[in-house]
């Protein structure tokens, strides 16, 4: 065999545990060692990641809960340099936005609170893009059955809104840009409302330049003119009261001795009697008529304050005038509630009743019903007596005028019914709230505290 031709041989046993034992050593250092660089790569790896992610991982979390409109903390930390640049335009774009938001918050909150109805209106599709709380308080509109919506489809949906654009002609000024200042008179549900109204063009959010939007500001002057009129009523009440007192002094004397001799004379003629007694009716009714005059200016101070219970007071004043109402056809409806017991003068109340009725009777020409309500608003602890009538109703200078003394529409009206109620109701610190739709009937709301 090759190599094996020489007769001598050396043998070197060796276990081949011994062998491999070196070579064993070296792999388990080298297993080692390599174990070891990975274990410690892997640690900086991972935390070389966390140092990488970390500062990211917040950010994405802050900018996604800003999104949402959660709090979001100032991103602070120090961390490395470009996570900290955008750390800090992400805090000083939060806080823009954070300042932003509480400028618009303010500027709703202040079409939100303001007295003054608000509407704007894109001038492109006629659609309503802010429609405020007064506003739906004004016209009995829901927001969301407005916003969106163009101002056809809400005119359709509501008729006071319809009254108000018709009689503003708000349409018109739609092509203009110039501001508008007017005064306007709406009738809602019967109830006469009187308006300042400015109109003006609304820059668009994009440019100074654009007016897209008209602008409707609604000043609701109802009551400032209601307390006008009470105040030129209660002037004029002065100067009638001055007059009247006046003229009783004057009338008065003179009629006493007139009547007092007719007597006389009707007792010794009697053929002459009858007309004796026609001229005592008309001195006697001159007399009453100084009295109303007297009693309008210079009530009588309520001397007979009685714990009045008005459903009763009203029963007992439609059986006096029930052959009245019948005569006329006239139907009665009566809707009582429950209420607890009033101190005034019921004769004085008596009074406002019967002119209030009287009158209703009068606007009814033949045919018409006079419906009486009593409501008992407990929370105000007062009570409410409407009176309405299907008659003729009221134009608006009448309205106006009511409650004026000698104002009348009526031929044989002294114009004195309406100014003593007011001024019972006045004195007894009650209110009266009149509405009317010419042709449709009258309501009057009397209103007392108990
Ligand atoms: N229910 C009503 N319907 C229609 N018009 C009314 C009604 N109540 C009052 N008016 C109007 O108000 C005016 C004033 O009423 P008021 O009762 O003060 O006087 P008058 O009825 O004319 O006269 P008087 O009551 O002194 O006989 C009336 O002339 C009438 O035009
Ligand atoms: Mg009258």
């Amino acid at each position: 065999m090759e190599g094996f031709d020489e007769d001598w041989f050396v043998g070197v046993s060796v276990s081949k545990g011994a062998l491999f034992l070196p070579l064993q050593k070296l792999l388990t250092n080298y297993l080692l060692t390599v174990g070891f660089v990975l274990f410690l790569t892997t640690i900086a790896v991972f935390k070389l990641s966390k140092y990488i992610v970390s500062p990211v991982e917040r950010l994405v979390a802050a900018t996604s809960d800003f999104a949402t409109g959660k709090a979001v903390t100032p991103l602070n930390e120090k961390t490395y340099q470009e996570i900290d640049r955008l750390n800090q335009t992400f805090t000083a774009m939060t806080k823009k936005l954070a300042q932003r938001e509480r400028g618009h918050k303010k500027s709703t909150l202040i079409i939100e609170t303001t007295d003054n109805g608000v509407i704007a209106v894109n001038k492109k599709t006629m659609k309503i893009t802010t429609f405020n709380r007064t506003c739906e308080k004004l016209f009995h509109l829901p927001r969301y059955e407005v916003v969106n919506r163009t101002v056809n489809e809400v005119m359709q949906k509501s008729d006071n809104f319809k009254q108000f654009v018709l009689s503003s002609r708000v349409l018109e000024f739609v092509g203009e840009e110039k501001n508008k200042k007017f005064e306007l008179q709406c009738s809602f549900h019967q109830n006469i409302y009187h308006f300042f109204i400015s109109i003006s063009s609304l820059p668009s959010i994009e440019s100074e330049e654009i007016h897209d939007e008209m602008l409707i500001v609604i000043n609701d002057l109802t009551e400032k003119r209601q307390m006008e009129r009470e105040l030129v009523r209660s002037e004029k009440l002065k100067v009638v009261g001055q007059m009247a007192a006046g003229l009783a002094h004057e009338i008065r004397n003179p009629l006493a001795i007139i009547r007092g001799f007719i007597q006389l004379f009707g007792k010794e003629e009697e053929v002459k009697k009858n007309h004796y007694d026609l001229i005592i009716k008309e001195i006697d009714r001159v007399n009453y008529f100084i009295t109303d005059l007297l009693n309008l200016s210079n009530p009588k101070s309520s001397e007979e304050l009685k714990k009045t219970k008005i459903n009763s007071l009203l029963e007992d004043m439609l059986i006096l005038q029930k052959s009245q109402l019948k005569m006329k056809g006239i139907d009665i409806e009566k809707e009582f509630e429950e209420l607890p017991t009033v101190l005034i003068d019921p004769g004085k109340l008596q009074q406002v009743f019967i002119n209030i009725i009287q009158n209703a009777v009068e606007a009814i020409e033949e045919d018409g019903v006079v419906t009486i309500k009593t409501k008992h608003l407990a929370l105000e602890n007062k009570i409410a007596i409407s009176i309405l009538d299907t008659g003729c109703g009221m134009n608006t200078t009448t309205i106006e005028k009511l409650g004026t003394p000698f104002y009348s529409t009526k031929q044989t009206g002294t114009g004195l019914g309406l100014a003593t109620s007011f001024r019972i109701i006045e004195e007894m610190n009650g209110t009266i709230v009149v509405s009317s739709e010419e042709g449709r009937g009258s309501k009057f709301v009397i209103t007392l505290s108990y």
